[in-house]
């Protein structure tokens, strides 16, 4: 099978390493297109240097810029690079500018499109990752969903081709076919969290290959690892004061580790100035963002997790850290239901109490199996062979 796998943004890097690996154990044949939405070395090339990620055969190039502009001249990269390669499928992950570009470019041109972590929602078109999760869901062919949840969304909103209900995926019993996709109502089949592949399968090397902890000075459960990066927690110079405060006050009782994406550090500079971060008075370590091995160690021995990263809430719940989530929202409602993720909004009081509370939290530990087996890459390559009924040719 020829699969175009199309990524652009930090998070999309983690989730294709699993993928890419079970496609090449079975022997088909990946090209990766980066889009290029992602380029500084800390937020792109870390993570194939790292995860044995294929190195890109194609990169867009498209950089930072408007959602019209990405996603724009995304779509008119992928046109070209789709009509030369002609794969049998294209393979999309997540919410970002390049899902929703690649998802656009190759159902135009009658190309399967296939989206791993569909049916997320959080029900606010505000958030541009919503718009891209609609659309890309919406003209999708297969749609991977991580968790029963996200097929319950998927129900909701009219898809009848659940696989096994939503429940984790029977290869066995594949009741579908390509013949049953209707115009704009996918299959959809749980297959875990990829995610949680990835967590599993790079946790011990990453105990291994990090030196972060010894690095930073850090004792594990002696500080909070915090990141931000959301627009609404960014954009608006009011909200990010807040939350930096918010950090600021709980660094008065411990460190504080901060690895800064960079929409952050030009928002800092563009509303506060260049000189702003060394104001902070207390324990706020403020690093560049990090590898996912350091990141993996970090969060494996955090007392406490604040973020508003999708990712980093799902890890922290894999890794039983509690977390405060900097929003009034998220999609990932597992964590917040069985207890270990709080939502906060973003006052400087609320952050700093839901701290208090997060780390004297104990709450009860329900188990992973929400997110499957460990094992969503795998499943994914079968039900894609099974329902494509693409035969697996051996390349050489
Ligand atoms: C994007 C995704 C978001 C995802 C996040 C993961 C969209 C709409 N958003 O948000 O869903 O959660 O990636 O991190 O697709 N920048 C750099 N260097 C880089 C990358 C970005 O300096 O390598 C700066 C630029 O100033 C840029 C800003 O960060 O304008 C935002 O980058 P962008 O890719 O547009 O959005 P993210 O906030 O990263
Ligand atoms: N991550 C990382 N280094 C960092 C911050 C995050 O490797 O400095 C990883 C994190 O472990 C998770 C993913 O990036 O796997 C989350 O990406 P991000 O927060 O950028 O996006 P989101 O998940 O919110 O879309």
């Amino acid at each position: 099978m020829r699969v175009v796998t199309i990524v652009g943004a930090r998070p999309q890097f983690i989730k294709a390493a699993p993928v890419s690996i079970a496609l090449a154990l079975s022997h088909h044949n990946e090209i990766v297109v980066h889009t290029g939405q992602h380029y500084d070395p800390s937020m792109s090339d870390v993570f194939f240097d790292e995860l044995c990620i294929p190195t890109p055969k194609y990169n867009l190039g498209v950089g930072s810029g408007g959602h019209a502009f990405q996603t724009g001249n995304i779509l008119i990269g992928l046109e070209e690079v789709l009509i030369k390669e002609k794969p049998d499928i294209v393979l999309l992950y997540g919410d970002t500018n390049s899902t929703v570009a690649g998802a656009l470019a190759a159902v135009k041109l009658h190309i399967p499109v296939v989206h791993i972590e569909g049916g997320v929602r959080s029900y606010d078109m505000c958030v541009p990752e919503e718009v891209n999760r609609v659309l890309t869901d919406r003209v999708s062919h297969i749609i991977f969903v991580p968790t029963k949840s996200a097929a319950g969304n998927l129900k909701n909103e009219g898809y009848e081709l659940i696989l096994n209900n939503g429940d984790i995926v029977d290869i066995e019993n594949l009741i579908y076919s390509k013949d049953d996709i209707k115009q704009g109502f996918g299959i959809v089949c749980n297959i875990g969290d990829v995610m949680y592949d990835a967590a599993l399968m790079f946790s011990e090397i990453a105990k291994e290959k990090s030196g972060i902890l010894e690095e930073l000075n850090l004792k594990s459960k002696q500080y909070v690892l915090a990141t931000i990066h959301r627009p609404q927690n960014t954009d608006d110079a009011k909200v990010l004061l807040e939350i930096i405060n918010g950090l600021d006050k709980i660094s008065e009782k411990t460190t504080v580790v901060f690895p800064m994406h960079p929409r952050v550090q030009k928002a800092i500079n563009q509303y506060f100035g260049t000189d702003f971060l060394n104001t902070i008075k207390r324990n706020i370590i403020i690093i560049n963002p990090v590898s996912y091995f350091d990141m993996l160690i970090l969060e494996k021995n955090a007392g406490v997790i604040i973020t508003d990263s999708g990712g980093v809430q799902h890890e922290a719940a894999f890794y039983k850290i509690p977390c405060v989530t900097v929003l009034d929202k998220t999609p990932w409602i597992e964590s917040v239901e069985n207890g270990w993720n709080r939502l906060c909004g973003t006052s400087c009081e609320e952050i700093y109490n839901s701290y208090v509370i997060a780390k004297n939290s104990n709450p009860i530990w329900k188990g992973l199996s929400c997110y499957g087996y460990g094992d969503a890459a795998k499943r994914f390559v079968k039900v894609v062979e099974r329902i494509m009924n693409i035969a697996v040719k051996k390349e050489n």
